[in-house]
């Protein structure tokens, strides 16, 4: 049996448990995208909790990525020096902390909606990229990677999921062009490929860099566990460093039903992993990238499941977010002997109804 509260290694970096707090965007950060005070203080309480790892919630590379009104930037130097004093916040109480970077593609609500191919919705309009743009982006991860670096991040997360751009190209139903950069899974698959190998060119062997990739997106005709598998064991052999599973983005309503299927066999095996989301696709993805370390989020609630997580192999890190809004010395407590997280996924803390755009709040008693 695994000890989920002792020490493990993810590359050069020495985490102090198995516990992941999946990226969560607060939305407070002002209209350049830079993060204050109140943002800062929120991450030194949740290393003071003790969590090992703490992915920071999603930082656009370029405004144009921009996904929704106060998400935080990563596009300029100016945003710096903020992140830098979050970051040595989060040190200070003996965290680690990668930072998540993101291009919101046609999702870009305070950015300009384009990606990989012309794409209407009864809500919006968003255009294809050209080849010159889609370079730009490129370079824009790269230079975001370094920003990272200069702000005293210990790796950064490529996020690859939940139908943002870079989950855009990879899936046939938002990416129908016939270049170099759609068709088949190869060519869909390079745009991811190309901003990890730009990263890996920039930042060096010995920085951590991962992805959050999408199991599956859950829409008819979309990214499915059997491409998500293949894209998972190209990262592996370009030499990720850690691939944290998740899933959704579009159609999440078809998706729900897909995902209790997919887990079938592994549930069976290990009845406990029922509030895992995605278990059954994890261990498809775990099947194509061995050694490779792997995260899984979405659901996991009681120790029981986290530990059945990490016992049946399926994951290495076991990853939270909504959890961790409503008890960020969850780790702790869980150390302590509660059982499970309080946290009852009503879902409140992402909710424009209840907070406007300033999410990340719990409004349980
Ligand atoms: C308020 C809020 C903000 C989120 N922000 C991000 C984000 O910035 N990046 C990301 O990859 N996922 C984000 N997510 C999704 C979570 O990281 C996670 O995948 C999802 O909530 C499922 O995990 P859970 O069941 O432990 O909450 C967010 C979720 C919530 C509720």
């Amino acid at each position: 049996m695994v000890d989920l509260f002792t020490p493990c290694a993810l590359g050069r970096l020495h985490l102090r448990n198995r516990f992941v707090r999946s990226a969560t965007t607060s939305a407070w950060a002002d209209e350049r995208g830079v993060v204050g005070p109140e943002i800062v203080a929120r991450y030194e309480e949740l290393a003071a909790g003790g969590v090992g790892l703490i992915i920071k919630g999603h930082l656009y590379v370029d405004p144009r990525g921009k996904a929704h009104a106060g998400m935080a930037g990563i596009s300029d130097n100016g945003h710096v020096p903020a992140l830098a004093d979050l970051v040595g916040g989060v040190h200070r109480n003996g965290g680690v902390i990668v930072a998540q970077i993101n291009h919101a593609g046609c999702e870009a609500q305070a950015g300009e909606r384009m990606g990989p191919s012309d794409l209407e919705t009864p809500e919006w309009r968003a255009r294809a990229m050209d080849d010159g743009e889609i370079r730009e982006v490129i370079r824009a991860f790269g230079e975001a990677g370094r920003r990272c670096l200069d702000a005293g991040f210990d790796g950064v997360q490529l996020h690859a999921a939940h139908g943002y751009l870079l989950s855009q190209f990879l899936s046939r139903l938002a990416n129908r062009r016939t270049d170099e950069w759609g068709g088949s899974l190869e060519n869909r698959m390079r745009l991811l490929r190309e901003v990890y190998l730009e990263l890996r060119t920039r930042l060096g062997d010995d920085t951590v860099i991962g992805a959050k990739l999408n199991c599956d997106d859950f829409s008819e005709s979309g990214f499915t566990v059997d491409e998500s598998t293949e894209v998972a064991h190209e990262l592996a052999e370009l030499g990720i460093d850690f691939i944290e599973v998740s899933g959704g983005g579009f159609g999440l309503e078809a998706g729900y039903q897909a995902r209790a299927r997919a887990a079938e066999d592994t549930l069976a095996a290990h009845p406990a992993l029922a509030e895992a989301s995605f278990a059954g696709h994890c261990a498809r993805i775990r099947e194509a990238t061995g050694p490779t370390p792997l995260a899984l989020v979405d659901g996991l609630r009681t120790v029981a499941c986290l530990q059945a997580v990490v016992d049946s192999g399926l994951a290495d890190l076991v990853s939270m977010c909504r959890p961790f809004i409503r008890e960020p010395d969850l780790v702790k407590k869980l150390a302590a002997g509660q059982p499970a997280a309080t946290c009852t996924s009503c879902d409140a803390c992402s909710s424009e109804e209840v907070f406007g755009v300033q999410m990340m709040r719990c409004t349980l008693d």
